[in-house]
């Protein structure tokens, strides 16, 4: 089975459970950015991901937004990009459940993200939280998606998409799903929390130092630079130096995906700096890359009609392209439609 027969199309999605972070931008808005044009490009604010885990209802709404002005802030253009939030397009659930009878057992209890976020009260977290690989696969397979960019954890995700996929076109001797493939490339792929280099930056880590939020302000991010934790050593003269140094290679990375260059390249600009030189030039860049982004996100905050207005035109175009994809996948799977 190849996926040469599909036309090449990316789908990428951000839950809304918390404000964006850097991690978020670098890993993923800011290459989605970058696809737009290459291909057809849908972006999804996946909106019924985040209630696997409670969310105030308010506040879903309010982040919902707030993801959907940082898509628009960073450069997507509704113009170019379909833009809008999952829960507006049913056919994600409605795929999503003939996932969850294709998907096995096995294979949601292999999800290294689940039990990381299951831990140790595995009984008690929902039932959706389980599941959601399988609506996961749903939101990329129901637009045939043959691209997906994601950060490094999302990797098994979209390689259990491929399992779906494969599985029911074995099952029911189609060629119908594509091999979708994870697009995970450049020095952002996991961006690292700024107090603990072994630990990825998330929107829900304890406390707010460990990560740059999308709507920080200047002082804000050039403070969280200069308190993040580093050793003591200066910056080597070449990449390898970084091997076994997670918090100093985590600040050449980030540094690397603002300035759209290489861990090398920066270690070139500065070999054996101190963190004295380096985290204000750090500061300085993060600074001027992503304040006209969040002042931008602010002012399109201040019309929320507006966003709610571009969300429902692009769930208008989604449906276009989903609805057909599930009506077949119905006549495949032999549930009678009128
Ligand atoms: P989510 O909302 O946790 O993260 C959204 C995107 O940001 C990337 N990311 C990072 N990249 C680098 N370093 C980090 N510290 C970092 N933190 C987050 C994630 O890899 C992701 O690309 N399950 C997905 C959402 C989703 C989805 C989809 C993605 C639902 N359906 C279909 C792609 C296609 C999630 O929870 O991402």
């Amino acid at each position: 089975m190849t996926d040469t027969t599909f036309t090449p199309r990316v789908f990428s999605g951000i839950k809304p459970s918390g404000g964006l972070t850097l991690g978020n931008y670098l890993g993923a808005i800011k290459r989605f950015v970058g696809m737009q044009g290459q291909m057809e490009t849908i972006y999804c604010v996946v909106d019924m991901h985040a209630i696997t885990v409670w969310q105030d209802p308010k506040e879903l709404a309010h982040m919902t937004r707030e993801v959907a002005a940082g898509y628009l802030a960073a450069g997507l253009d509704p113009s170019q990009s379909i833009l809008f939030n999952q829960s507006q397009v049913a056919a994600h659930a409605e795929l999503g459940w003939i996932f969850n009878c294709v998907a096995r057992v096995g294979w949601m209890n292999r999800m290294t993200q689940f039990k990381d976020k299951a831990g140790s009260n595995a009984e008690k977290v929902s039932l959706g939280l389980y599941a959601y690989p399988s609506l996961m696969a749903a939101d990329i397979l129901l637009y045939h998606a043959t691209h997906v960019p994601v950060g490094e954890d999302q990797k098994q995700h979209v390689e259990l998409t491929r399992d779906i996929a494969a599985k029911f076109n074995h099952d029911y001797k189609v060629d119908f799903f594509p091999a979708t493939e994870p697009v995970i490339e450049g020095p952002a792929m996991r961006i690292m929390n700024l107090r603990d280099g072994t630990k990825k930056m998330s929107k829900s880590g304890e406390s707010d130092m460990e990560r740059i939020n999308m709507t920080d302000d200047a002082d804000k991010i050039a403070k969280k630079f200069k308190k993040a934790k580093t050793d003591p050593e200066p910056l080597p003269e070449t990449v390898e130096g970084l091997a076994s140094r997670p918090e100093a290679r985590n600040l050449v990375e980030i540094y690397a995906a603002l300035d759209d260059t290489t861990p090398e390249a920066v270690i070139a600009q500065y070999p054996g700096a101190g963190w004295g030189t380096f985290k204000p030039a750090l500061a300085d860049l993060a600074v001027a890359k992503l304040s006209p982004i969040s002042e931008e996100m602010a002012r399109l905050m201040d019309d929320p009609a507006e966003i709610d207005r571009t969300l429902a035109a692009g769930a208008d175009k989604a449906r276009a392209i989903a609805e057909p994809i599930l009506k077949q996948t119905y006549d495949i799977v032999g549930l009678l439609r009128g």
